[in-house]
């Protein structure tokens, strides 16, 4: 299964296949430059994966050498950004080489970036091997490190030459991390697809256990919708990429609260994040009440946090607003709501009263 991103002249595709990863060598050929990769990782991918791609890449007569990072969201740092790109300069990386991300998000945010201001640019294909990443990360060309001040606001625009899934890499990812991708999927039913919200319904609990097929089409339809929106508003200025950030403004505000820490992984927040959008978006009485009670209940059967509670926050709403006014989404001092007219109809607010949201997080469970 391929999809395309329609980017002129910086499209890319997207394979999808399961056992692609054992078919690098091949697949990742027209990317080589000198016959040499240089691969970004981390601890727990090199263990689980990195094996199955250096093997592929040996049977090909490909060269490569592996920098491999600590596992985790504080990876995304400046430190970890200057041993990146000093270790590829050692490497005497070129304009025209493509560097190898391979891993999950952190990976791909911090390889990506580091790509796009090595030597001002040079190329760099991801290959991601957690869901999250499957379905949303690696596609788009977002690409960031945290700095003090707050998540992903040291960052750039920058498209890999190519993108290269294997859904059978999720065999070794936890379950806890499956899950947390799995927010991101419904994340595209809920914006414009309620017949991809009843697949969900339907499959995600076997796509849950494990099962090859429901995890592949959840796969090629997420990424699908993402290459359309991401070919349609690259740089996010026509308001349709920011619909992707369902879920993300209640979302961040939980992870600022929880400390950005394995307390609430991303994808955990930002499945309390949209059962808060629709609750919130119900209690203004712009979406159906059922429709925000069916999000919570899909969100809970797959075991993700939907709630404040279960997202393992106690705070007042002042105080979370206060965080999502950090955001780096402020635009003239309005932060903008992605909020809901019902299931597979979500639409961006400019106009929320922050006073209300507070009321609506004082009064939530
Ligand atoms: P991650 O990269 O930290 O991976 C989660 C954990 O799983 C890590 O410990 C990793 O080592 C491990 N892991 C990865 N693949 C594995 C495998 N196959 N088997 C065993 N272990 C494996 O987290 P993530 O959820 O993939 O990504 C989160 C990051 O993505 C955040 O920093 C977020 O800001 C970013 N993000 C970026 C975009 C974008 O458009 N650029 C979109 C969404 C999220
Ligand atoms: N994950 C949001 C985006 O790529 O725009």
């Amino acid at each position: 299964m391929g999809v395309d991103v329609a980017l002129g002249d910086r499209k890319y595709a997207i394979d999808i296949e399961a056992g692609a990863l054992d078919r690098a060598g091949e697949l990742l050929r027209p990317y080589v430059r000198r016959n040499h990769f240089v691969i970004v990782t981390d601890e727990s991918v090199a263990q689980a994966q990195l094996g199955r791609l250096a093997a592929s890449l040996d049977a090909a007569g490909i060269g490569h050498d592996v920098i491999t990072l600590p596992a985790g969201e504080s990876t995304k740092s400046w430190k970890n950004l200057e041993i990146v790109t000093d270790r590829l300069l050692e490497l005497e990386i070129e304009r025209s080489d493509n560097i190898v991300a391979l891993g999950g998000g952190v990976i791909g945010d911090l390889t990506g970036f580091a790509a796009s201001i090595l030597k001002r640019g040079c190329g760099f294909v991801q290959v991601p091997t957690t869901l999250l990443a499957q379905v949303d990360s690696s596609v788009g060309g977002k690409t960031a490190i945290n700095s003090r001040a707050g998540k992903n606001l040291i960052g750039s625009f920058h498209q890999p030459a190519y993108v290269l899934i294997d859904p059978t890499t999720l065999d070794t990812l936890p379950l806890r991390e499956v899950r947390a991708g799995y927010a991101e999927v419904v994340k595209y039913g809920l914006i414009d697809s309620p017949e991809f919200f009843d697949w969900c319904e339907a499959h995600g609990p076997a796509l849950l256990a494990g099962d090859s097929a429901a995890r592949e089409y959840a796969i090629q339809r997420s990424v699908a919708a993402k290459a359309a929106i991401v070919a349609d508003d690259e740089r996010e200025t026509s308001g349709r990429r920011a619909l992707l950030n369902l879920g993300h403004t209640f979302g961040h505000a939980l992870e600022a609260e929880t400390g950005f820490s394995d307390r609430l992984l991303h994808g955990e927040a930002v499945a309390a994040g949209m059962a808060l959008a629709f609750g919130f978006s119900a209690a203004q009485g712009l979406c159906p009440a059922d429709d925000a009670v069916r999000v919570r209940a899909h969100l809970e059967a797959a075991g993700l946090p939907a709630t404040l509670a279960a997202a393992g926050v106690n705070a007042s709403g002042a105080t979370l607003v206060a965080h999502m006014m950090h955001d780096k989404k402020m635009a003239g001092g309005r932060l903008p709501f992605l909020l809901a007219r019902g299931i597979g109809h979500t639409f961006l607010a400019k106009d929320v009263d922050l006073a209300a949201v507070a009321a609506f997080l004082d009064g939530a469970d």
